[in-house]
């Protein structure tokens, strides 16, 4: 195997390590932040806003989780692109690939989720721009919006449906996604070395094979 092959696979490894981390602490901090956290139109602005400046460590927690959040997307991404650089699209790797993509788009669901979570003036009118895109959806796009908001307004009801989507499946699919991944890129570790192990063995015989011919 190449040099550089082994450091790209090695490096898909350690940034699945980061990827897997960065996911409990998003979904460990996420959990604290429920404490407080009311999905409430109106009152969770209020809400975080307490959290980070009257509950002891609340900045620090809520910082974390969004600083995890968005350097899961990151690391996912730059994962992405490292397993393409390795070129490791064989179909071994086919888990690899189908996790790791899902994976990002999960990741980039929680944080499209999140928009309208902290109920800001800015959340508010991105959430209802990007809301129109997807009611612009041909057949499904009414539906959709009808699903997100919960029933068409942009009211406590929509905060409610965002917050259980993203504490509870999302956040849930994010981990099981990371735990799937870094099982895969560890099982690929395994099968690469033994295909290296066998290479040496059998080039150590054909050598040995050799010494004998000379010999005789
Ligand atoms: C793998 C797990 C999770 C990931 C990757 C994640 C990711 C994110 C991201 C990217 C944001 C937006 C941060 C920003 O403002 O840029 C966010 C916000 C938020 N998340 Fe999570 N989250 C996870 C789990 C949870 C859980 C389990 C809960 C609650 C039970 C939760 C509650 C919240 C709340 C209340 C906000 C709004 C905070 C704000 O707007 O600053 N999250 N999350």
């Amino acid at each position: 195997m190449k040099s550089y092959e082994f450091v790209l696979r090695r490096l898909a490894t350690i940034l699945s390590v980061a990827i897997i981390s960065l996911s409990v602490m998003a979904a460990v901090t996420g959990i604290l932040l429920s404490f407080y956290y009311e999905p409430v139109a109106g009152r969770a602005y209020q809400s975080l806003n307490w959290i980070d400046t009257e509950i002891p460590n609340g900045l620090l927690i809520h910082s974390i989780h969004d600083i995890a959040g968005n350097a899961l997307i990151v690391t996912a991404l730059i994962q992405i692109v490292v397993m393409f650089l390795g070129r490791q699209f064989r179909s071994s790797w086919l888990t690899a690939w189908i996790s790791g993509i899902l994976l990002t788009l999960t990741g980039i669901g929680l944080s499209w989720t999140a928009i309208i979570l902290d109920w800001s003036q800015v959340g508010y009118w991105r959430f209802r721009i990007e809301l129109s895109t997807i009611e612009a959806i041909p057949f499904i796009g009414g539906t959709l919006r009808n699903i997100l908001t919960g029933g068409g307004a942009v009211n406590t009801t929509t905060v409610a449906h965002l917050y259980t989507i993203h504490s509870y499946l999302l956040s849930v699919g994010a981990i099981a996604l990371a735990i799937v991944h870094l099982w895969s890129l560890l099982q690929q570790e395994k099968e690469m070395k033994g295909a290296v192990a066998e290479t040496s063995l059998m080039t150590s015989e054909v050598k040995t094979e050799e010494t004998t011919f000379s010999q005789i």
